[in-house]
């Protein structure tokens, strides 16, 4: 990967309908890491992070609250930031999306994008879910009615609308996509963007007359009923956080270097927001990198499901350094990880506490017991070249796992230097050199030692800073551009030093800290649930089957192709029904009291195919229409769309 000067780094922009969870915290924790890693590596480096305020989600959780939306957003705003400040979140700005700059900046882009000829006004009309900001063609929407993505009711939104030409943009983002194999990360979820891409794009509604709540037009628009569509306005802030449409003062930065996001909002990221810079002639960020959930057993994390795992708790209970090291070591970019205690507990005892700590346990005792704590490292590519070569080669497979997100690579990697180091002292036993005389053998032991975790220490320093500044102080150095540079790049080794005694820095968990954490009350509740809807089922002989029961009924999409009543019967009707067989399926049906013979010929229904036939009124009936009845009568069940006769359903 080539190395620009500048990086330019950006964690999505957070809703403040909600405070933070985990999941943000590990979005803010890995853009930290990466923009930590560029600024020891002597990188430009601009990290920005933020609110975004607007729209009809907050409008609403502000009035539920009696709160105007701005002092809502306040409040919400300054708990994020309060806690990035609390885990000492390097960023360099915070920015929100009711800042003024911001709303002008957005503005310029919208008449930028409407000179182009990117932008027109039409009626807008379609399916829309509040939570999810989001238009759906009806064609998405579950049972017609509910997100695809939350499965909330949509509502259906009839207005006028400004439209941004999208469909203009497939061929050029598909280009870019092409030309760009690292664009979006983990190349996996590119491919699923090509994919939804080459299926065609919409123009997308970029403004909303519904509500208030939101950036209004330019003032030269004359158009005031309108506002901003939320994610045109949440998306510039990447840009106008570096002063776009106002001073332009650190624009230098563009393009960035990783906009860090949640798989959520990889369609926002990777196809809207590069069409608009397209419109607005920028150049394209470097990557668009899109993580996984963090979840509870196995469910997906909201305050909604009252499954939220509060980060400062943890934090504050099991270290924030140890929590940095936990989520970035367990899961692979991409990838979803489900968050327990026990799991925490087991890196830090194991892979911190045996590993790496008791690693600089060795030291502080085998350097104060046979050299009055002293390091010198003068001979240690005499006797350990090796073990130096070894660590040198991990060290130099480090850099490309970073900007490729890979933090648990870019970790596992960067434990093998601590494996050499602790077999080298088991292999080359330090106490039995000093009982045979070979002091400056031990001595380069301790030397190697001490320069193997002040370079490990460097490389972790992104993940871990302030344990890692511990360990640095402990060996007499600091950590900086000017040691990464020396110590990694070059292959400097440590001055002479006094090693300075400190407590362990992982003492034992042996059990869980937060009791609470494990299970909340709101899982309590739920499980309770489950557990009386079990017991009541069983109540009332509802017996709970698999789902191989259920297919063992056979369903069949099939067409009437004629129908006629039953003599003497009020009820039935003796329908012919195609269903995808050599001869129709008779079937005597009792739904004469809803549905004449004429209405149901050449309509679509649902047969139960694999009944036993059964006579009535003398007649065979091979099967059985699904139908559903209530007080207000009876519906037969038909597919949506027309389906070919013999479709299964399940
Ligand atoms: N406001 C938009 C982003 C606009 S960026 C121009 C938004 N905000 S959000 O607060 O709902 O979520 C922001 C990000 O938080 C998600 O993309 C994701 O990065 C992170 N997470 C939220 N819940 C998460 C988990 N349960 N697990 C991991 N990360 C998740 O979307």
């Amino acid at each position: 990967m080539s190395c620009h000067k500048k990086a330019y780094i950006t964690t999505p922009i957070y809703y403040v309908n909600d405070i933070a969870h985990i999941g943000h915290a590990y979005t803010t924790i890995v853009a930290d890491t990466i923009a930590r890693y560029s600024r020891l590596i002597g990188l430009e480096t601009y990290f920005l992070t933020g609110t975004d305020e607007h729209g009809q989600k907050i409008e609403h959780s502000a009035q539920a609250r009696g709160k105007t939306p701005q002092a809502y957003a306040d409040e919400i705003s300054d708990t994020f930031k309060t806690l990035w400040d609390d885990f000492e979140i390097s960023y360099d700005q915070f920015i929100r999306t009711t800042d003024t700059n911001h709303k002008i900046g957005v503005q310029k882009a919208f008449l930028k994008m409407k000179e182009r000829g990117d932008i027109y006004k039409d009626v807008y009309k379609g399916h829309y879910c509040i939570p999810c900001e989001t238009f759906f063609p009806k064609s998405q929407l579950v049972d017609d009615e509910f997100c695809p993505e939350c499965g909330r009711a949509t509502s259906v939104v009839e207005e006028e609308s400004y439209f941004f030409r999208l469909s203009d943009y497939q061929d050029k983002l598909l280009a870019w996509y092409d030309e760009n194999p690292d664009c979006i990360l983990p190349r996996s979820k590119r491919n699923e963007v090509i994919r939804f891409v080459e299926g065609g794009l919409d123009d997308l509604s970029i403004t909303r007359t519904s509500f208030d709540w939101g950036v209004k037009l330019p003032a030269e628009l004359n158009d005031p009923k309108h506002v901003m569509y939320v994610w045109l306005d949440a998306l510039m802030n990447y840009l106008t956080a570096l002063g776009y449409g106002t001073d332009d003062e650190k624009m230098e930065y563009w393009p960035a270097r990783v906009h860090l996001i949640g798989k959520d909002i990889l369609r926002f990221h990777a196809i809207y927001w590069p069409a608009f810079l397209m419109s607005l002639e920028m150049p394209l960020p470097k990557h668009i990198a899109a993580h996984g959930w963090w979840t509870r057993d196995g469910a997906k994390m909201s305050k909604s499901k009252g499954n939220v795992v509060n980060p400062k708790e943890v934090a504050d209970a099991y270290g924030l350094d140890n929590f940095r090291y936990f989520m970035l070591r367990e899961v692979p970019f991409g990838g979803d990880g489900d968050f327990s205690q026990k799991a925490l507990i087991d890196r830090i005892n194991s892979d911190l506490g045996n590993d790496l700590g008791n690693l600089l346990n060795r030291l502080i005792g085998m350097s104060g017991k046979y050299f009055e704590g002293q390091v010198k490292s003068h001979k240690i590519k005499d006797y350990y070249q090796a073990e130096l070569d070894e660590v040198n080669l991990s060290l130099t497979k480090l850099e490309p796992f970073i900007f490729e997100m890979q933090t648990n690579r870019y970790l596992e990697e960067l434990w093998r230097p601590l494996s050499v180091a602790n077999k080298a002292i088991d292999k080359y036993q330090p106490w039995t050199m000093m009982k045979e005389g070979r002091e400056e053998e031990a001595m380069a032991l301790n030397g190697l030692i001490a320069v193997i975790l002040a370079k490990v220490s460097i490389m972790l320093y992104p993940v871990m800073p302030q344990i890692t500044t511990k360990i640095a102080t402990a060996l007499g150095f600091e950590i900086s551009h000017t040691s990464w540079n020396e110590l990694i790049k070059g292959d400097a080794l440590l001055e002479n030093f006094v090693i300075e005694k400190i407590p362990p820095l992982f003492p034992r968990i042996e059990e869980p800290l937060l009791a609470h954490v494990e299970i909340t009350k709101e899982e309590v509740k739920v499980k309770q649930e489950i557990k009386k809807e079990k017991e009541s089922n069983k109540d009332e002989g509802i017996a709970l089957i698999g789902i191989d029961q259920f297919f063992e009924t056979s369903l069949k999409i099939g067409t009437v192709i004629e129908a006629q009543e039953v003599p003497k019967s009020k009820k039935l009707l003796l329908l012919q029904v195609d269903i995808g067989e050599e001869e129709p399926r008779q079937v005597v049906a009792g739904i004469k009291e809803w549905y004449s013979a004429e209405s149901i010929v050449n309509t679509q229904v649902c047969v139960v195919a694999n009944l036993k036939p059964a006579k009535l009124m003398g007649m065979k009936s091979e099967g059985m229409l699904l139908a559903a009845k209530d007080t207000s009568g009876l519906s037969l069940i038909r597919p949506e769309a027309p389906k070919s006769n013999g479709t299964g359903i399940g």
